[in-house]
């Protein structure tokens, strides 16, 4: 903040913008357009994107003064790590397109590194997972798996991520199958089909040694191959191979139902990551932040519950946080962010985030997070 006003005083106003809206206003501008209707579009008629978004305006924050919280405390434990502040980047799989060089997802893991903000990698990146685990340096890297229907090719790729320092395994659940996303169809596009962001595969030795070329000699036959891997119902089965499989901690992204958070942490799961995919893979209606009060309870303080799916601001994550989130997601902003900025895109978006937040927690008197809780909170006028 003072930053941005002193700056002001030499005549520098921010190049980028300051706000959720205009980032994707812009962005609108900035990216092909079939790359924005990727990533700004959800499922159906995208009424669950939108709770998403809106059910932080259901919430507010109950001042408190006198407490003195004139420096706050962002740290959070999480699968034993000291992480500066409760961020993370979302994983999001065609990153890497939305940067002018096509390598978003190294921009992304450079701009964790200078931010300390862990990165959770998708499996379907432009680049393979170790050089974005050598981008990260020091910050943590987490390493989300889509299960292939193949668990000689899975447990290839949860070696592989064991072997490039990823400090946890993300199992994303809902997206064993594409939702139905309009704006994708109707312009036919769906980018890993053309060969892009899928790097993890065609760099995979088990994934090579099942095709007949190599996928620089026909990549149309390697993308042919991987559509019929890719995507396997991961089950309750699944989750006792995986636990079997590594000692990496296991996170289950899109649990939202409190007896399948319970299911999990008992099947040896490390922890639930509360996430309706940004309304791009069902449009049930629920938003994610109406979901994770229950699974908090749930979860009982037995693991870390992360949490994604709406975020747009500082303020969001501070509600996020209250309502018992451990650690918040940042997603679609960081894409935005990417496509304006580059690698500096990303990091203004965060900072901001960042800024925004602890000011809030200052203003109102939270001085750490564990200040921060449900009593914290009451519904505002338009209610939850
Ligand atoms: C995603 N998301 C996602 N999740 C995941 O587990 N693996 C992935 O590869 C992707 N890919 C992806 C691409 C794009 C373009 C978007 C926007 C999102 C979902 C992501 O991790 C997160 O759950 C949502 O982005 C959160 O919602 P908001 O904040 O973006 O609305």
């Amino acid at each position: 903040q003072l930053e941005i006003y002193g700056g002001g005083l030499r005549g520098h106003v921010p190049a980028l913008p300051m706000t959720f809206d205009e980032m994707e206003r812009r962005a609108q501008s900035a990216l092909p357009p079939s790359i924005w209707s990727y990533v700004a579009g959800g499922a159906g008629d995208e009424r669950t994107q939108r709770a998403n978004a809106d059910a932080f305006g259901g919430w507010g924050l109950v001042p408190r003064m006198m407490v003195g919280a004139t420096s706050r405390d962002l740290t959070v434990e999480m699968f034993g790590m000291t992480l500066p502040t409760p961020l993370f980047l979302c994983p999001v799989g065609v990153i890497g397109l939305c940067a002018q060089d096509g390598h978003g997802d190294l921009a992304t893991a450079r701009a964790a590194a200078r931010t300390g903000v862990p990165m959770v990698a998708s499996t379907l990146t432009v680049d393979p997972m170790e050089d974005l685990a050598a981008a990260l340096g020091d910050t943590p890297g987490l390493f989300q798996l889509y299960t292939p229907n193949d668990r000689e090719l899975a447990e290839s790729l949860v070696r592989r991520a064991e072997k490039a320092g990823y400090r946890a395994i993300v199992v994303t659940l809902d997206t064993w199958v594409t939702g139905w996303r309009p704006r994708d169809l109707s312009t036919a596009n769906f980018p890993q089909l053309r060969g892009n962001c899928i790097a993890n595969y065609t760099s995979d030795p088990v994934f090579r040694s099942h095709l007949n070329a190599t996928p620089e000699d026909d990549l149309a036959a390697a993308t042919g191959y991987w559509a019929g891997v890719f995507g396997h119902a991961f089950t309750w089965d699944d989750l006792d191979w995986l636990r079997g499989l590594t000692d990496l901690p296991i996170v289950l992204k899109g649990i939202c139902h409190p007896d399948d958070a319970r299911r999990a942490l008992d099947a040896g799961a490390d922890g639930i990551y509360v996430s309706t995919h940004g309304g791009r893979q069902a449009n049930g209606g629920l938003s994610s932040l109406e979901m994770l009060p229950d699974v908090v309870d749930a979860v009982d303080g037995r693991a870390p519950v992360l949490f994604d799916s709406g975020v747009r601001s500082g303020t969001d994550a501070v509600l996020a946080l209250a309502m018992g989130a451990t650690a918040v997601g940042v997603g679609r902003p960081y894409a935005y962010g990417l496509a304006l900025g580059g690698e500096d895109g990303i990091v203004h978006v965060l900072r901001s985030f960042l800024a925004e937040a602890d000011l809030l927690m200052a203003v109102d008197g939270y001085p750490s997070l564990a200040s921060l809780d449900r009593s914290a909170l009451r519904p505002t006028v338009r209610g939850p």
